[in-house]
Formats: C-alpha cells, sequence, structure tokens
C-alpha cells in the first residue's frame, strides 16, 4: 500500500485501528514495545512526573498524514481531543505537497534567561559594569551546566535592559542568551541564571529578586513557507482562485483585527499543540511565547502571512518561537512522547520545530479554506456527529451509523442523537 518511509496513506481514516497500527509498524519498523507505548502511560510511571497522581488522563493520539517538509516525508503524532484537526492538517498537507511540500527553518535553541534587579542607584552605570564583565559573567554562568557546554551549546551573550520607572522603582533586568542545543531549556537557563545571580549583585550594587527563563522565546524562532497552485485549491464547485482570494481576505481580517487574530491563531496551535503534546513538549510555553511574539509589534495579530505570488500562486509564512526538546522533561520519560519521536524520526529539537512549524500553516490553512468557502460547521460538524453519537450513548457498532443519520437528517445533536440510540434499542 505504500512505500517505505512515506507519509501518502491514502484512505488511512477508513482502517481499523488495528490496521492503522500495522501499516505504521511495516513502514517505520516499529517495535512492539513501542506500539504498546502508544497505547497507555503506566500510572506508576505517572506517578513519578507529578504530584498527588491518582490516575491517567487519555487523549486520543492520531496521525496527521501526507507531510512533505523539506524534501522529507513525515507522518505527524498528534494527541488531541478535537474532531478535524487532524483531518485537516493531513488534507491540507496534501494539497501542499502537490506544490512541493513545507520548506521550514528554525534558528539555534537560543533561550533567554532573565535576571530582575532592584535597588540600582545608577542604571547606567550598573549596566555598563556588567557589559564590561560578559567573559566573567557567561564563565560563571557556564559553570551551572557543564554537559551542556560539552554538547556545543551554553552561554553565548549577556544583554541589559534598563526600566527606569516601574511599580516599585527604578529595574535592571540582565538577559542571559543560552545555547540549550536539543533540550526546551527551561531548566538550564533557571540553573544559569541563579547561578550568576550573586555576581550580578556584586557588579550592580542591586538586590536580585527573580531568576526565571523567559517563554518569550524569540531568538529561537521557527519558520514555514508553502506555496500552492489555485488548480489545488478549487473543489465542489469553489474555482480555485476563488478559493485563493478568499483565504487572502480571511488572513487580512486576523491582520487587522485582534478579536479574529485570537481565533485565527487558536486554529494555528491546534495543530503545533497537538505535537507538541505528543512528543511531551510543554505547550504551555509554546502557547504563551506564541501569543507574546503576536504582539511584538504592540497590536496583537496573526502569526501567519498569506498572499498571491506573482505567479498567481497562493503563499504562506508562518513564524514563531517554537523552545521544544528532544531531551529533557518528559521527552525521554513518557513512553508514549518517546514512541512518538521515533515515529517522527527526528534527529534534533531544531528538525522537530521545523515539522511542528509546518503543522502550524497547514492547519492554518485548513480552517481559512473552509471559512472561506463553505464555513466551518459543515466539516467539523459531520466528524463532531460521532461524538454526538458517543455522549447520546451509541455502542461500539453503533456509532459510526448514527453519526451518519445525524448528518443525513442534518440535525447533529444530542436530543435527536438519543432518539436514534433509542430506537435503535427498542428495535
Ligand atoms: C477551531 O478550533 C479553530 C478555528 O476557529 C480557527 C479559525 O477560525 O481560523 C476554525
Amino acid at each position: 500500500m505504500t512505500e517505505k518511509n512515506t507519509s501518502r496513506f491514502r484512505g488511512f481514516y477508513k482502517l481499523s485501528l488495528k490496521q492503522r497500527l500495522d501499516l505504521l509498524a511495516a513502514t517505520y519498523a516499529l517495535d512492539d514495545a513501542t506500539l504498546s507505548a502508544l497505547q497507555c502511560l503506566d500510572p506508576t510511571l505517572a506517578d513519578h512526573m507529578i504530584e498527588n497522581v491518582i490516575g491517567i488522563y487519555g487523549l486520543p493520539l492520531g496521525v496527521a498524514t501526507n507531510f512533505l517538509i523539506n524534501g522529507k516525508d513525515f507522518v505527524v503524532p498528534m494527541a488531541i481531543e478535537e474532531p478535524s484537526v487532524v483531518a485537516g492538517a493531513s488534507y491540507m498537507a496534501r494539497l501542499v505537497s502537490e506544490s512541493g511540500g513545507f520548506h521550514s527553518s528554525a534558528s539555534p535553541a537560543l533561550m533567554i534567561a532573565q535576571i530582575q534587579v532592584l535597588e540600582v542607584t545608577d542604571l547606567n552605570k550598573a549596566r555598563q559594569t556588567l557589559l564590561s564583565n560578559k567573559s566573567e559573567l557567561l564563565e560563571v554562568a557556564k559553570s551551572a551546566d557543564p554537559l551542556l557546554v560539552e554538547l556545543g551549546g551554553g552561554p553565548q551573550d549577556i544583554e541589559v535592559r534598563l526600566f527606569p520607572e516601574s511599580p516599585v522603582g527604578p529595574m535592571l533586568v540582565v538577559h542571559l542568551i543560552l545555547d540549550t542545543v536539543d533540550a526546551m531549556g527551561a531548566n538550564a537557563a533557571n540553573s544559569s541564571a541563579e547561578r550568576i545571580a550573586p555576581l550580578v549583585e556584586e557588579f550592580t550594587g542591586g538586590r536580585v529578586h527573580l531568576r526565571i527563563v523567559s517563554n518569550l522565546a524569540d531568538r529561537r524562532l521557527a519558520t514555514s513557507r508553502c506555496s500552492i497552485s489555485p488548480a489545488v485549491l478549487a473543489f465542489d464547485g469553489f474555482r480555485g482562485d476563488k478559493v485563493r482570494d478568499g483565504i487572502v481576505e480571511a488572513w487580512a481580517f486576523a491582520a487587522v483585527d485582534p478579536y479574529r487574530a485570537a481565533t485565527h491563531n487558536k486554529g494555528i496551535m491546534n495543530g503545533i499543540d497537538a505535537v507538541i503534546i505528543a512528543t511531551g513538549n510543554d505547550w504551555r510555553a509554546v502557547e504563551a511565547g506564541a501569543h507574546a511574539y503576536a504582539s511584538r509589534s504592540g497590536t496583537y495579530t496573526s502569526l501567519s502571512q498569506w498572499q498571491v505570488a506573482e505567479n498567481g500562486d497562493l503563499e504562506g509564512k508562518l513564524e514563531l518561537p517554537l523552545a521544544v526538546g528532544t531531551v529533557g522533561g518528559s521527552t525521554r520519560v513518557h513512553p508514549t512522547a518517546k514512541a512518538s519521536l521515533q515515529l517522527l524520526g527526528v534527529k534534533n529539537a531544531r528538525e522537530l520545530a521545523e515539522i511542528i512549524v509546518a503543522v502550524g500553516l497547514a492547519q492554518n490553512l485548513a480552517a481559512l479554506r473552509a471559512l472561506a468557502t463553505e464555513g466551518i460547521q459543515k466539516g467539523h460538524m459531520r466528524l463532531h456527529a460521532r461524538q454526538i453519537a458517543i455522549a447520546a450513548g451509541a455502542q461500539q457498532g453503533q456509532i459510526d451509523g448514527i453519526a451518519e443519520q445525524l448528518v443525513i437528517d442534518n440535525d447533529i445533536n444530542i436530543e435527536h442523537a438519543k432518539k436514534l440510540v433509542h430506537e435503535i434499542e427498542n428495535k
């Protein structure tokens, strides 16, 4: 059915759960341990991960197919409860793959650790002293994580920001920039900031207060681009050039209006968060960074851009901070995260970021294409009908039939679903 390491699995959604797993195992040489890790987190392991554990909260884990990124094929694991996200990403990835796929890049893993300094009498002098003692500060910072330095990363630079007026008086903020290589980097950033804090007090004469990573990781950006010929965008009586122009108009709404931008970016994060969760990364950190980055001009706006190229193609670009790791955190502890990373076959955190940003762009395209044409509800409600059927009490074997009937009746709501369940039970 497929070639080795392809991401093109036609009709994947029509297969049973077991058939999908068999197909992935054969294509990606997954062993039994990896396959069983896809199924559940052991409660005893969970008990070591956080405090007061009483159980496991399950989320469906799906794979988005058809992703061609930088010339390489990927099936992308996504953990999410919302129907139509995985389908939307897969479908758009297929359209984009017909025009050469996604072109993604990611900067080195530069994180910012912040040190807040209060009670500084001369802000400018303190700033000058810190900058002229940069090498000593960086040397001391290196001692907080020698392994990181051995791996080619570690502290790189010191920057100083001044806030002459704050609610608690003048404030000086030190930014320690460090390359965290394949780790998300919060721990490395926090340890290094704590390590240099006494020296910062000595150089500034002030009092160090907070020492903590910044989630506005704007030195660690991931970017993805795609271009699609309008012919590929045509469907169901919608002309390709009209779909293309409708997508640009939909994007323009988010570009100028923060109320729309919040929803537009939420759609992007549907895809991004799902991969972040599947790979054991910190989605709250990425969410925080994404929305702060979307406000960098002073007005909250769209994270993506869509335009018509000179040759008439639709061109899309997404850029955002992506602090994700392939080591550290739960990426190497949670068995499903490990299995997801194995399925992706990524070499390092940069490659993971390149994939995630492409999924965000595909997700955005899926939402804009639907919104600009038939509206979001048609496709969404069709998939949502299955959840309505389950909520109404439909049993295995009844769910698809009831969902289909809800769609045929054009009445996708819980009361109608309950009536259908009742009718089956009383047949
Ligand atoms: C729903 O989860 C996401 C959308 O609202 C995104 C958007 O409006 O662009 C469809």
